[in-house]
């Protein structure tokens, strides 16, 4: 058994026989969307029923067909759904290299061209960002643990105490903005600052943080007795894709000596445009920010970049014997990543990132931002023109709220309707989201295959489905 599943004849032929079907697929896509659904939806159950019945054999083209046909198809120009971007096939077949070797790079030993490439990805972002030469970071499993991360190193610079030695004694808080993404919440959370330890400011009329309430919000909470360490601004928001006012974050941050950190795991990517870039004018200001190339920069989940201002604050965060891995624990070994992240064995997503950037230089993901949050600005003219649609916000970036509003029923039951009916029937997929207690359509345009034609057909197929519903 195990001399088979090691067999490099049949890794060879299965190979071909992959790359091919995945070309092909990749082909058709490209060539007849038309003729393939973007997803086909099952329930759980059916899905469950499926794969603990499937009988493997040696037919892996089969299998590895049965697969890809459950699967969702980002590569389809009608893919609108969530903030995922579509991979470049090369940084693919990185992933596909990095996953034979399984070199796991916790330590420099074990794995040094990705602890190379993935030192040079990070200095290289940290100065796309715009920050001098002192800055530098790392890169970890996803935006959720990046901001984790960040937010400890934070912990670890401004509190009174050492909570590292001592654990929480003393109440700590942030402020961030209401629609910031769920986890900067739970990072509070697992941090121990409980309930009272997220300061959720509220937003303006376009979902920015209100940052004239900043300083209400900070006395407050002082007055309270809580030990606020830091600030958080959205580079951009989830929900809706609005950026915060950075610039004045950073300046209420340096007025009361804060941890600036910015969230910009979906946007921050816009430092690769020149038409763009004014969105996160201020992140250079922030000592830390993280950033997903897997949301909008065409590498394959995960592959996320921790940055830090002064790099120095990357190595404080978590200090810890380990001296199977290496010999001196307060050395600050850049080559040694595992002292500064979360994983020990640790994926190699630099290579991921090093093979589409250093092959197409900065030109090809300014190309893809341009794209992208082009077709974001476009999609919102044509709404605002449409009578039959309306937008909560202009959108600042790839992602797009609207909702269908020529009914004289409820206009968040009929906006449901319609994201179910797209999601059953499967020619698009988009999801939904709720602003101010009202239910949106919501598009995160990542595909830059995605056309004109492809939105003002999305923009008939909703009016259709909401007319066959009213009629019903
Ligand atoms: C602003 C923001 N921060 C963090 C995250 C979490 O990132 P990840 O899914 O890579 O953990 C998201 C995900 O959508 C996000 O939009």
């Amino acid at each position: 058994m195990i001399k088979d599943a090691f067999n490099p004849e049949s890794f060879r032929a299965t190979g071909h026989e992959l790359i091919d079907m995945l070309a092909d697929y990749l082909t058709q896509l490209q060539q007849n969307p038309s003729d393939v659904l973007v997803s086909k939806t099952q329930s759980p159950d059916e899905q469950l029923n499926k794969w603990q019945n499937f009988v493997g054999d040696q037919d892996w083209g089969n299998y590895f067909k049965e697969y890809l046909e459950d699967s969702i198809h980002l590569h389809h120009a009608k893919y609108m759904g969530h903030q995922i971007t579509v991979p470049a096939p090369i940084s693919s077949l990185a992933a596909l290299m990095s996953d034979l070797l399984n070199n796991g790079m916790g330590v420099y030993e074990m794995g040094q061209p990705s602890v190379v490439m993935e030192h040079l990805v990070a200095q290289r972002l940290a100065k796309k960002m715009g920050f001098d030469a002192q800055a530098g970071g790392f890169l970890t499993s996803g935006g959720t643990l990046a901001n984790l991360t960040a937010l400890l190193a934070a912990r670890r610079k401004k509190a009174s105490q050492d909570v590292w030695k001592t654990g929480n004694h003393q109440p700590m808080a942030l402020l961030v903005s209401e629609q910031a993404h769920y986890c900067v919440e739970r990072a509070v959370r697992i941090m121990g600052w409980g309930d009272a330890g997220v300061i959720k400011v509220p937003v303006d009329e376009n979902f920015r943080l209100r940052t004239d309430l900043l300083e209400t919000y900070y006395q407050q909470a002082k007055a309270e007795g809580k030990e606020v360490i830091a600030a958080v601004g959205s580079a951009c928001s989830t929900a809706t894709g609005a950026y915060d006012d950075l610039e004045a974050l950073a300046d209420f941050c340096q007025k009361h000596d804060l941890w600036f950190h910015v969230d910009g795991a979906h946007g921050a990517s816009a430092v690769f445009s020149n038409k763009f870039n004014a969105k996160v004018k201020g992140i250079n200001r922030a000592d830390s920010v993280i950033m997903d190339f897997h949301k909008t920069l065409l590498v394959p989940a995960l592959a996320t970049g921790v940055i830090f201002k002064d790099v120095n604050d990357s190595y404080n965060t978590f200090a810890q014997n380990a001296h199977y891995l290496w010999s001196n624990d307060e050395d600050k070994e850049w080559f040694n990543l595992a002292k500064r992240t979360f994983e020990t064995t640790k994926f190699p997503m630099g290579f991921k990132i090093f093979t589409v950037w250093n092959h197409y230089g900065d030109e090809l993901l300014e190309e893809m931002i341009d794209t992208i949050f082009g077709l974001g600005e476009q999609f919102g003219e044509m709404v605002a023109q449409h009578p039959q649609f309306e937008l909560p916000m202009v959108p600042e970036c790839n992602i797009v709220c609207f909702r269908y509003i020529d009914s004289s029923e409820d206009l968040n039951a009929v906006n449901r309707r319609i994201r179910q009916a797209i999601l059953e029937e499967g020619k698009f997929y988009l999801v939904q989201t709720l602003l101010s207690g009202d239910t949106y359509l919501r598009v995160t345009l990542a595909n830059p295959a995605t056309t004109i034609q492809d939105l003002e057909e999305l923009l008939e197929y909703i009016t259709q489905i909401a007319k066959a519903e009213v009629s019903v």
